[in-house]
């Protein structure tokens, strides 16, 4: 165990994206933290797996709820129905993102607005519907979004994802500044490479990519998916109280030293 067993007791979360990847491993090491975990996404059948997964490890309950963050009264019943069922809300974790290469001047409309509906917008909605519960909260609350090191860096081949994750920069600044009010603070995690079943679908890379990454990182630590989730869970903690409207990079310094481009 990183943190203690009940670093996050009496605590409602909310994991966007939480039924696969990063997300599920955030989810799960609230779980472990003694945290009220709930899940959000679109596909039920990988949230109601999910869920049943982490509770046969943390014995803790894992709530579930479909919902499409690019979509306004989507996103709206899922924070109705958190308030009817939990009557607070804590922290949010905006991990919900998609990616898939193509040459920019070949990219559609099409294909730019469902990543940027997905990262930019859906951040907005989520953050702002957890606003209207946060600010009840005697204590505030705690947003953080997962950006990605393309965001700050750029990324040949991606470029809604990694022009969305750097707009995510502007708006985690943003609200960080703006709901100091509320005691809410707003922070971004970037990933570098971390190799999920997500990851490998939309970017389609190789072992062979994987080794050449691990071997130009500092260390060889290739992040995996616990690695973001300590980043967020320490983010979320009140060891980060003084901790706002920052970009935190969890790549082992690999783009430093090597620079990324697939
Ligand atoms: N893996 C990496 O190398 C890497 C690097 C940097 C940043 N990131 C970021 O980390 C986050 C998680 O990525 P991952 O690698 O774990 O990939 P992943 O497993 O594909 O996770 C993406 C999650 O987002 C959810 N999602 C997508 N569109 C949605 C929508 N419209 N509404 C609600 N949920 C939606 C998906 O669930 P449903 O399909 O059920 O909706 C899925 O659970 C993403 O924001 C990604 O950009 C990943």
């Amino acid at each position: 165990m990183i943190f203690r067993e009940d670093a996050f007791s009496g605590k409602v979360v909310l994991i966007t994206g939480g039924g696969t990847g990063i997300g599920k491993a955030i989810a799960t090491e609230f779980s472990k933290c003694g945290a009220d975990v709930i899940i959000a996404s679109r596909k039920i059948e990988n949230l109601s797996k999910t869920a049943e997964e982490i509770e046969s490890k943390t014995g803790r309950k894992i709530s579930f709820y479909q919902v499409n963050v690019r979509q306004e009264d989507s996103v709206k019943a899922l924070f109705d129905s958190i308030s009817k069922d939990k009557g607070r809300l804590d922290i949010l974790v905006n991990n919900a993102g998609a990616n898939f290469l193509s040459q920019s001047e070949e990219l559609t409309l099409r294909g730019w607005n469902a990543i940027i509906e997905t990262i930019l917008t859906g951040t907005f909605l989520c953050s702002k519907y957890a606003c209207h519960i946060m600010r009840e909260n005697r204590d505030g609350g705690v947003i953080i979004n997962i950006g990605a090191t393309t965001g700050i860096f750029g990324s040949p081949f991606a470029l809604p994802s990694a022009t969305g994750k750097a707009g995510l920069e502007g708006l985690t600044k943003t609200l960080a500044a703006e709901w100091g009010r509320y005691k809410i603070r707003v922070n971004l995690v970037a990933p570098g490479v971390v190799w999920t079943e997500g990851f490998v679908k939309n970017v389609g890379v190789t072992e062979d990519l994987r080794e050449k990454i691990r071997r130009d990182t500092p260390g060889g630590i290739l992040a995996e998916p616990e690695d973001i989730a300590w980043a967020v869970l320490f983010l979320a903690s009140p060891a980060a109280r003084a901790i706002n409207g920052v970009t935190l990079i969890v790549d082992g310094g690999h783009y430093f030293a090597k620079g990324f481009s697939l």
